[in-house]
């Protein structure tokens, strides 16, 4: 799976190390579990799948069951539950946002059109339901279905603030927590569920996570490089989103380069891109996220103090870092 950069990037920690044969057996089924009689639906569902991706929700699952010392075998189907949800949401996104580029190929969209990635990604949300009740945990059932509502909710909601540039911090919060926090949040947990304890330290710590994460997401969409990150960059302020880079710049540039942030946002002037863009690096808003995010990275590395102090413990440690700390 993945870029080889990401493999020069990922292998130098150890997180993956502890669960190789776990890991391997997540991958296994989740090939496993895309079969169907419909040849579209595995050319798309493997296109996706097989293009790799850094996999971390799954490793969550799996590190935080075995972090809480974890002996059943069910952490494997849920990792693989995870992947599932989480690439559906991948296969949406990318129709929602245009996005051309995805893992390093072509996006579903762009090779196969919008009803053939709506539908497919379809087809992977429901699978992850049918392997859900296979697991038979109404815990863990009734919080991956929280999690993929709060997920739609949550794309929606940042559909309904394209081209407002009034978004504040705390209504960017708001909608990073629901569109990809919660889904850190549910892999943790789940994890914890399984095992049967520490469900709420677990929850806190994927919820942190997946804040970081994504506000890593929204840096690298400034500054990331597209070949080595995979997917198409610049995309969110084209799109007239505003992410935390562009707030932070917004609040703090001169009022005549405001006004420019304003209209670029609310009137998608391309012509202006790049002259924003600068503007937002500039300003110090690429170091403020990065700060913001390094904070959630404490909380969910306090998060964990009142787990046993293991190898697994310590890879979830280590995988809050990475989560700010990457550059795909
Ligand atoms: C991309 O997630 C979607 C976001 C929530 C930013 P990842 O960066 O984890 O995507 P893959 O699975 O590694 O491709
Ligand atoms: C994450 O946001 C969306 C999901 C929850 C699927 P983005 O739209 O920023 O994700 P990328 O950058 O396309 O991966
Ligand atoms: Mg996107
Ligand atoms: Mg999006
Ligand atoms: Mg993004």
């Amino acid at each position: 799976m993945g870029h080889p950069i990401f493999w020069l990037v990922f292998l130098a920690h150890s997180f993956q190390n502890s669960v190789k044969d776990e890991f391997g057996a997540v991958n296994h089924l989740i090939g496993a579990r895309l079969s169907s009689d419909v040849d579209l639906v595995v050319n798309v569902g493997d296109h996706i799948v097989n293009a790799g991706g850094k996999r971390l929700r799954p490793l969550v699952v799996i590190l935080s069951a075995m972090a809480n010392d974890y002996r059943g075998k069910n952490h494997i189907a849920a990792a693989a539950v995870i992947e599932f949800i989480h690439t559906a949401t991948l296969l949406h996104d990318d129709v929602v946002d245009g996005s051309s580029l995805r893992r390093g190929r072509n996006t579903a969209n762009s090779q196969w059109g919008n009803a053939s990635s709506v539908l497919v990604g379809d087809f992977l949300y429901s699978r992850a339901f049918q392997m859900l009740v296979e697991i038979g945990n109404i815990s863990v059932m009734s919080s991956i279905a929280n999690a993929s509502n709060l997920i739609s909710e949550g794309e929606v909601q940042q559909l309904s603030y394209v081209g407002n540039p009034d978004i504040d911090e705390s209504m960017y919060l708001d909608v990073i927590y629901k569109k990809t926090a919660v889904l850190y949040e549910a892999s943790a947990s789940i994890g914890a569920m399984l095992a049967d304890c520490q469900t709420k330290a677990m929850a806190n710590y994927g919820r942190h996570l997946g804040l970081a994460f994504q506000i890593t997401d929204d840096i690298l969409d400034y500054r990331g490089e597209e070949d080595i990150l995979g997917k198409n960059i610049g995309s969110d302020l084209k799109d007239g989103k505003m992410t935390l880079p562009l707030i932070y710049a917004q609040g703090s540039v001169s009022g005549s380069d405001r006004a420019m942030i304003r209209d670029v946002v609310m009137n998608k002037q391309n012509e202006r891109l790049i002259e924003v863009r600068e503007l937002v690096k500039s300003s110090g808003g690429l170091e403020y996220s990065l700060e913001v995010a390094r904070k959630q990275v404490l909380l969910a590395q306090e998060a964990l103090s009142l787990l046993p102090n293991n190898v697994y413990t310590n890879d979830l440690i280590d995988l809050a870092e990475f989560s700010v700390d990457r550059v795909l």
